[in-house]
């Protein structure tokens, strides 16, 4: 409902995202190149990046936006619930998810997908919108499509 450009877009955009990985196996810098094309593709998103899974906690990673929270807890917040979760949260009203962390006070949705590598926590990709109810269901398998991708440069 509120994706502003259409699937097939979208899925020109997933192509795009494959060609800049290709043959690429640094995962900084494909974090770096997967977060500044999401963040400049695709309109009304004001934090787009990775957290990394390190020590038991997310650390920021790569990301695009205002400068953010560092490190963030497991099972705290949405980032931390979907990784404990090991599920996509899509969250339409961030005011109304108990816990949430509020990093830049300009989010008002957001969308989180979990990153493991087989049954690897490796991190979360994590997109903020200040549009109550921004991510629809097209634009949630996009995101994913995109941790999926990154992924797959894993060793
Ligand atoms: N809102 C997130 C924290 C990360 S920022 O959005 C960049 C959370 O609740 O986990």
């Amino acid at each position: 409902m509120n994706t502003l450009i259409p699937t097939q877009d979208l899925d020109l955009l997933l192509k795009q995202a494959e060609a800049l990985l290709e043959g690429e196996k640094d995962k900084i810098a494909n974090m770096a190149n997967l977060s500044a094309l999401v963040y400049h593709s695709i309109p009304d998103l004001n934090w787009v990046g990775f957290y990394i899974y390190k020590d038991r906690e997310l650390v920021l990673g790569p990301f695009q936006g205002l400068p953010a929270c560092v490190r963030l807890q497991l099972n705290k917040g949405v980032c931390g619930t979907s990784a404990s979760l090991r599920m996509t949260l899509n969250v339409p009203d961030v005011h109304a998810f108990e816990g949430h962390v509020a990093c830049d006070s300009a989010s008002n949705s957001e969308c989180v997908v979990p990153i493991y590598f087989i049954d690897e926590l490796y991190g979360v990709f994590d997109v903020d919108s200040p549009i109550v109810n921004r991510f629809d269901k097209e634009l949630q398998k996009f995101l994913e499509d995109i941790g999926s991708l990154f992924i797959k440069t894993y060793e």
